[in-house]
């Protein structure tokens, strides 16, 4: 048998492949289920076992060579075309661009429009210390908004907690910068809330603030009505008071959507105006707080989310197609950044 492999490996080392056809034609005689191959491992059971290990070793050494070679033909043989046989007019095979998110998409034009007033952006941690969600905006220590009902808390270190709101950005700007401060906060923000159509554990946010001397509540209504505008092209706005630890007067922000179609009436439930952002004048006691001089300065600030713009903006529904990246979903916002 020693002998059949060492004529048959000589065989191989012989052979020529020069076509698809012969490399067919050597699969079929040396790899196949009938091929030479098969019938020597048959034979290989008959071998006394003294010999074996020879045979056996010499046996493998041939199906390597034998399939070395026919791999090698393979790669030798594969159709190149010529540049003359290239037919450019078939289409090519779709690349699958991505695009940007919905809520970068509005995040970003809620940015610019600031910035074009003057507004730089400014980022802090979502992980963050009572200090800068709580205490420093003036929440009172027995204030709902603390509970653990609501707020996510670092169970080893309860001073720190997921950042509820990008209010807390607002702390640490002042207490890194003296006035003038204009600044636009966009971020992640998490609440203990069950996963709905309206709610998300986790959600966005865009926080704004300006301090200077002499800001006034009419400086906030034509900056707020003025963004408004821009990014809606909604004309008119109205303010509602309501109630901020850390602005006093505070207010609720409308815009009137109108009550042109169904639509229009289911989501402003047939008033025709939408709330869209809290805002107010900061209270002294925070200026105070991150050490500015409440006697010398003033200013506003506000915070929307970006998830509740987004829906807006683009009539979606339910507040899950943001986090489900589905490709279906988000395919229609191609282009648009
Ligand atoms: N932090 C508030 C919230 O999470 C939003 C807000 C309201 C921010 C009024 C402000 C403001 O800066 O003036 O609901």
């Amino acid at each position: 048998m020693l002998d059949q492999i060492q004529q048959l490996l000589q065989q191989i080392a012989e052979t020529e492949i020069a076509n698809t056809e012969q490399a067919e034609q050597f699969r079929l005689q040396y790899l196949s289920r009938k091929g030479l191959l098969n019938d020597l491992f048959e034979q290989f059971k008959t071998v006394p076992n003294d010999q074996k290990k020879a045979v056996g070793q010499q046996l493998n050494v041939l199906k390597q060579a034998a399939q070395a070679k026919w791999e090698g033909s393979q790669a030798a043989t594969q159709h190149v075309a010529t540049p003359s046989q290239f037919d450019f007019s078939i289409p090519s095979a779709q690349t699958l661009a991505g695009s940007h998110h919905p809520l970068s998409i509005v995040q970003r034009d809620i940015v610019q429009i600031f910035e074009r007033i003057g507004f730089h952006v400014a980022e802090g941690p979502e992980i963050e210390d009572d200090w800068h969600v709580f205490s420093g905006l003036n929440f009172p220590p027995e204030h709902p908004a603390r509970d653990m009902q609501d707020t996510f808390f670092v169970q080893t270190h309860p001073d720190f907690l997921l950042r509820t709101h990008t209010s807390s950005v607002q702390v640490r700007e002042m207490e890194k910068h003296q006035p003038p401060i204009r600044i636009v906060m966009p971020g992640r923000v998490y609440r203990n809330e069950a996963i709905s159509a309206r709610a998300h554990c986790q959600f966005h946010q865009i926080e704004g603030l300006f301090i200077d001397e002499k800001v006034s509540f009419a400086d906030m209504k034509a900056t707020l009505l003025y963004f408004v505008q821009a990014f809606f092209g909604k004309a008119e706005i109205r303010l509602r008071p309501s109630y901020f630890p850390f602005t006093e007067p505070s207010a609720e922000l409308d815009v009137y959507w109108g009550l042109n179609s169904e639509a229009d009436h289911r989501i402003t439930k047939g008033t025709g105006w939408l709330e869209i952002m809290g805002c107010g004048m900061v209270d002294p006691n925070v200026l105070a707080a991150s050490g500015i001089d409440p006697e010398k300065y003033s200013g506003f600030a506000f915070g929307m989310g970006i998830e509740r713009i987004a829906m807006l903006r683009y009539q979606i529904d339910d507040l899950r197609h943001f986090f489900e990246n589905d490709v279906r979903f988000l395919a229609p916002f191609k282009g648009l950044f």
